[in-house]
């Protein structure tokens, strides 16, 4: 899709990139005049003032927009490195017919919007998306912390993961289904993304407390998160859909619980009871045919879990669940991303107890889960 307005949606890593408002007219012009010019050398000492002239803060610089005529699209917003390092890209080139490639690339990207269909990175500005991740490594240090999150849920997930879910696999106003609402990680996550949400939880306690927290997060897009209390095994998830007048859902979020490593609640229908390993993979299996019928046909669905240990055997619950999912023959395997996980709550007299245990068991302490990312057929 192309369209010639310009939207570079801003990085939720609670670190705001300072932005330059450049007057995009005004640039657009010069490097049309540039992509004219038949000397290397001239094209390079004009990028080369640009650059000068845009970051030197002693001056006003002709490029910087007022704030008076910061509407309709005149700005070109950027962060201010990201522009030095693109034009210093242009400056380093050494043919004539690359330099004029770049420029006249530079210009689009600055005048069209081009995103896919399912999610609203404009492609021709890729680079500017330093925040978004494409490797299958997610090495975390730190929880982002700028939402109204519940820390010590414990058994919840870092934001990053609906964050980073969300920015890749849908578009603003989609809607976003958490078969395991927990904490409300994901329907925090959806407010402050301009994404819809609907959370399922099976725990009564968890979905109040959860709601109250969610509703006391800002929601600048107006956008609709609910959690919805029920068994996700079970639940009829077209009704959950019909009685709020949606169609489809566009992505699909699963955190269940791994097996029994964590007791969410005595209640039977809860993941964390099920009777043994099969009877947990059985329930996650149909809750992933389940849900799958309320996905919109191409669209993503990723399972977030780890393995675990019994009786001296690793279980790889990941991998097991990873096969059901793809039992159910609606989903074909997209990635399988290894993430990184801390645990902050041990002592560390605790941690040291459990290298000791791995090295005289002849094992390797958890470190890592598992985020496994289908795609509906
Ligand atoms: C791993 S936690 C999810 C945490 C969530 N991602 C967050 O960030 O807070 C799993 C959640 O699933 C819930 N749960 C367990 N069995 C369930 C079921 N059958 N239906 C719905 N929710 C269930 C538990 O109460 C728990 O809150």
């Amino acid at each position: 899709m192309v369209s010639d307005y310009e939207v570079l949606e801003l990085p939720l890593d609670g670190v705001e990139t300072p932005k330059l408002c450049l007057d995009k007219a005004l640039l657009v012009s010069e490097i049309e005049k540039l992509t004219e010019k038949a000397s290397l050398d001239e094209i390079r000492v004009n990028l080369r003032n640009i650059i000068d002239s845009v970051n030197d803060e002693s001056v006003t610089s002709k490029w910087i927009l007022e704030p008076a005529r910061r509407y309709n699209g005149n700005c070109y917003e950027i962060d201010p490195e990201m522009f030095a390092k693109n034009l210093q890209q242009i400056i380093d080139t050494y043919s004539l017919d690359r330099t004029i490639y770049y420029l006249k690339r530079l210009k689009k990207s600055m005048v069209k919007v081009k995103t896919g269909r399912i999610n609203d990175i404009n492609l021709n500005r890729w680079k500017e998306y330093e925040f978004l991740y494409t490797d299958s490594l997610w090495i975390e240090k730190k929880r982002e912390r700028s939402g109204r999150h519940m820390a010590s849920y414990w058994g919840n997930f870092i934001p990053q993961i609906p964050q980073q879910m969300m920015y890749r696999f849908t578009r603003q106003g989609e809607y976003v289904l958490d078969t395991f609402s927990g904490s409300g990680t994901t329907m925090i996550e959806c407010r402050r993304m301009g994404r819809n949400g609907i959370g399922i939880e099976l725990n009564p306690s968890v979905v109040s407390q959860s709601t109250e927290l969610i509703e006391s997060q800002e929601n600048p897009y107006q956008v609709k998160t609910e959690v919805v209390q029920g068994n996700s095994a079970t639940i009829d998830y077209e009704q959950v859909l019909k009685e709020r007048n949606i169609d489809k859902v566009q992505l699909i979020i699963m955190h269940p619980p791994y097996f029994d490593i964590i007791k969410f609640s005595e209640n039977e229908d809860d993941l964390s009871n099920a009777n043994d390993a099969e009877d947990f993979l059985d329930r996650l299996q149909d809750i992933a045919r389940n849900s799958a019928k309320v996905l919109e046909d191409d669209r993503y669905m990723c399972l977030v879990i780890g393995d675990k240990y019994t009786g001296g055997e690793w279980i790889p619950l990941g991998f097991q669940a990873m096969q059901r999912v793809l039992d159910t023959r609606q989903f074909k395997l997209k990635s399988i991303i290894v993430k990184n996980f801390q645990d902050t709550k041990g002592k560390r007299s605790q941690q040291e107890l459990w290298r000791y245990r791995a090295m005289v068991g002849g094992f390797y302490i958890f470190k890592h889960e598992y985020i496994f990312l289908f795609q509906k057929h």
